[in-house]
């Protein structure tokens, strides 16, 4: 090993990659600091994984895990040991970096802390106060024991301060996802998909989809809301797929001319379909702030965000489950009662919050 200062970045599923990409690439150009990528392969599918490595123009993992799926523990577990094992004991870092808020992200946190290894988190404090959401129990963990605390939004420093945290170690830098689309968007690789009008959907949050009941009520309001006019373009995540193959679901989508189903798409691909989009319906977390950016109109099939900044400044709204708020919702967008528009993006949503999360590790690492 050389004596230069090690810094690990920890990546594993596909909210990540977005976030980390961008930072790995603001390390590249850094003298005397050597910046490795690790993925832990809690996603591992093409199109969930290896995809965003090439649409993020991002060098492969130098390390990975390859841990797969399984319940919250295994997984967790399974991260932890061999993270312990394949990346502290044998690259001895520096520091470690984590991104967002899935059970990667608390994993690598634990354990890093535990054998006395400085940890910041990229997106802490964002709270949606539902502890049910296994999220909201990784972001409490990771933001109660780490070093640096980046944040993307003011709520984020409010809610770390009313959690009693030292203000010296929160860090307001903005959005790394958002340097990903605003360089993507800039690149002009990722063109608004033109030709006649389409909502886009993603579903994944387990409190949505792992009910097959409740799954088909949901997909009900949203095709009632849509109505006939309009086609509802739905990239579906592997964990919503399983379930909607089990009830059936998935073939009557597919035998429906007012649906167009694929498997999940790359990041390229979809921000492109978001562009074109009459609007996007959506529980995704991340989904929320990118069509913020974008001026897309946004209906939030979820009870709370930790994302409120997308709703006071954003194209937002949050909507629940209940059928007739989603019905109402949705086709709100379809009749242009919903509109984006031309707002100013948050604060330091700016497309260069990597290289502030860089300059702030490297003070830290040199003082
Ligand atoms: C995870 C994150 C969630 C994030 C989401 C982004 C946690 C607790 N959850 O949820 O916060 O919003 O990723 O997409 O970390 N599967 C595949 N192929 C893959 C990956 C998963 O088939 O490449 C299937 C497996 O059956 C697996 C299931 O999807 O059991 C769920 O995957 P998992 O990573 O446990 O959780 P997600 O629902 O993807
Ligand atoms: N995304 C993608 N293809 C898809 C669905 C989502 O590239 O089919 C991207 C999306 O643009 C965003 C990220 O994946 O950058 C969000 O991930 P996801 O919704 O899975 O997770 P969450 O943000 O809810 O944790």
């Amino acid at each position: 090993m050389s004596d230069s200062l090690r810094v690990v970045s920890v990546v594993g599923a596909r909210p990540n990659f977005m976030k980390a990409a961008p930072v790995a690439r603001a390390f590249e150009s850094r003298e005397g600091l050597e910046h490795l990528l690790v993925h832990t392969g809690q996603h591992y599918d093409e199109n969930m994984s290896d995809v965003f490595f090439r649409d993020l123009g991002m060098s492969p993992p130098d390390i990975s895990l390859g841990v797969g799926s399984g319940s919250h523990a295994e997984q967790t577990a399974r991260i932890m040991t061999s993270f312990e094992s394949e990346v502290c004991r044998k690259i001895e870092p520096d520091m470690v970096l984590v991104y967002g808020d899935v059970n990667s992200t608390v994993a690598a946190a634990l354990v890093s802390k535990k054998l006395h290894i400085p940890v910041a988190h990229v997106e802490s404090g964002l709270r949606s106060g539902d502890r049910m959401m296994p999220e909201e129990v990784n972001r409490v963990i990771v933001d109660a024991i780490c070093d640096i605390r980046f944040v993307t939004e003011e709520s984020g420093r409010r809610n770390l301060l009313r959690e009693g945290i030292d203000e010296e170690s929160i860090s307001f830098v903005g959005n790394t996802m958002i340097d990903s689309l605003a360089r993507l968007v800039g690149s002009g690789e990722s063109g608004a998909e033109s030709g006649d009008p389409y909502l886009v959907l993603t579903l994944h949050r387990p409190s949505n989809v792992d009910d097959q009941d409740d799954l088909r009520r949901l997909i009900e309001a949203i095709e009632e809301g849509a109505g006939d006019a309009i086609t509802i373009r739905f990239p579906v995540h592997p964990r919503t797929e399983k379930v909607m193959e089990a009830s059936g679901l998935l073939d009557e989508l597919k035998a429906n001319s007012g649906w167009d189903l694929s498997g999940p798409v790359g990041y390229r691909e979809f921000i492109g379909l978001v562009r074109g989009s009459t609007g996007v319906v959506t529980d995704s977390g991340g989904i929320q702030e990118e069509t913020t950016w974008l001026g897309v109109p946004c209906v939030t099939l979820r009870e709370s965000t930790e994302r409120p900044s997308t709703i006071e400044l954003g194209t937002n709204r949050l909507v629940g489950v209940t059928p007739e708020d989603v019905r109402e919702a949705v086709s709100d967008v379809v009749a242009g009662r919903h509109r984006g528009d031309d707002r100013p993006p948050p604060p330091l949503w700016d497309g260069r919050a990597a290289g502030r999360v860089v300059r702030r590790v490297l003070r830290y690492l040199n003082d």
